[in-house]
């Protein structure tokens, strides 16, 4: 039976760019993850100091005072609630943010916002110009110690080309979440004038001719993953891995954008993916209430007993059969323990949630074709429990 609940609309505040409200839930949830998890591990891993830099800031189409709803809002609540937290259990680090923007004015916003900010608790600077012309100084401004997650937003696609970002994405220690506007690109891929322009976006050139919609996307985006990677400070233990998450026109059937994550750390992409997975039922009842108010607005009637408003919550997904193929396939050459790095490599090279990894264990293990050799008892939901390591084993009459 598929899980259907009712549509449920935005905020207000995000009325009309609903989109912006996805990507905003994905930062809130992802930067609250991260910088707790680096937090608690900031004595073993060496780290005194957690930033945060957004290189696009605005504030961009905010209707609240305290701009909870940008990026500069909600990133300076979750540093400060983290210091809080992490200060709780003793672990005491400096927090600090910076925030770039180019327009004289908006950044007259950022800056007067800064100043009722700033305080003794976490700092917060502002740089007012071209993020790419100040890539020199916003690497001195996070100097080499400190763990720091950038945030790239921009308005275009111009510039977070591959080579412009090279500097940054050299840098140890650092996380990138990456706005990539992919209806522009897409559109302007199609033009022969810009080609030299969208190879050095993407890092090299791509011939789409003859592909349908979803292999364009598809070779589009992983061509700018790939290409990102390679930039990206890793090493042999540490490989540069990337996750990605689409988000949807408000209203179409097509995707506005990708937001594109890079990190080194196999935790970062199962965590990431975790909250892709929860992101994309929040997006499906966001999109089914928008969708709803329109239809309202268009009709003048009222709809609350109408059942078109019903979301399936997992259409879209991988189906069941297809991830059990390749669990199957994944433990034919026998057992595998799958520890973080596994569930990381697994995650990243398909693309699918851990819920769908999770939900085809379920049934495999149901009709004996596959067993957990370390689980003791019954998993009805999470039969693998990848923090531990756990061995899955293929049961004979299926080999
Ligand atoms: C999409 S908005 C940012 C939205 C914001 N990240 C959020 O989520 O609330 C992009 C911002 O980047 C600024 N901008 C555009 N080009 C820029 C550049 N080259 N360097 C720095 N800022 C730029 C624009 O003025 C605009 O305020």
């Amino acid at each position: 039976m598929p899980k259907e609940k009712r549509g449920a609309q935005a905020p207000d505040e995000y009325r009309g760019r609903e989109q912006a409200y996805i990507k905003h839930e994905l930062l809130k949830a992802y930067l609250q993850k991260l910088f707790m998890i680096i937090g608690m591990s900031a004595s073993r891993l060496g780290i005194r100091e957690i930033c945060y830099v957004d290189g696009f800031a605005g504030p961009w189409s905010s209707t609240s005072e305290n701009l909870a709803d940008t990026s500069i809002g909600i990133s300076l609540s979750i540093l400060s609630q983290c210091k809080a937290d992490l200060s709780k259990v003793k672990q005491d680090l400096r927090f600090r943010a910076l925030f770039v923007e180019k327009d004289k004015k908006v950044f007259s916003k950022l800056n007067d916002f800064l100043e009722k900010w700033n305080s003794q608790e976490l700092e917060a600077n502002a740089f007012q110009g071209d993020f790419v012309s100040l890539l020199g100084q916003i690497q001195e401004w996070c100097g080499t110690r400190a763990f720091v997650f950038f945030f790239l937003d921009p308005k275009g696609w111009k510039d977070v080309r591959v080579d412009m970002l090279s500097p940054l994405l050299r840098r140890r220690q650092s996380e990138f979440l990456i706005n990539f506007m992919y209806e522009n690109v897409n559109r302007t891929a199609s033009m022969v004038d810009w080609n030299e322009k969208i190879a050095a976006l993407l890092g090299e050139p791509v011939d789409m001719s003859g592909l349908d919609g979803s292999s364009r996307e598809k070779l589009l985006v992983d061509t700018y993953r790939k290409n990102l990677k390679r930039e990206l400070a890793a090493s042999e233990s540490r490989p540069a891995r990337s996750a990605h998450v689409r988000v949807l026109d408000r209203k179409r059937e097509r995707p506005k954008y990708h937001l594109v994550y890079l990190t080194s750390h196999p935790r970062g992409i199962v965590e990431f993916m975790q909250i892709s997975e929860n992101l994309q039922q929040i997006q499906k009842l966001v999109r089914a209430a928008t969708k709803q108010v329109a239809r309202v607005t268009r009709s003048g009637q009222n709809e609350l007993f109408d059942g078109s408003d019903l979301v399936d919550l997992e259409s879209g997904n991988v189906g069941n059969e297809v991830v059990q193929a390749y669990w199957l396939n994944y433990l034919a050459g026998g057992d595998k323990r799958i520890g973080e790095e596994q569930f990381a490599d697994i995650l990243e090279q398909t693309g699918w949630f851990p819920g769908d990894f999770q939900r085809a264990l379920v049934r495999l293990i149901e009709v004996g074709a596959v067993r957990n050799l370390d689980a003791k008892g019954k998993r009805p939901k999470q039969p693998l429990h990848w923090k531990d390591g756990e061995r899955l084993s293929l049961m004979e009459r299926s080999q």
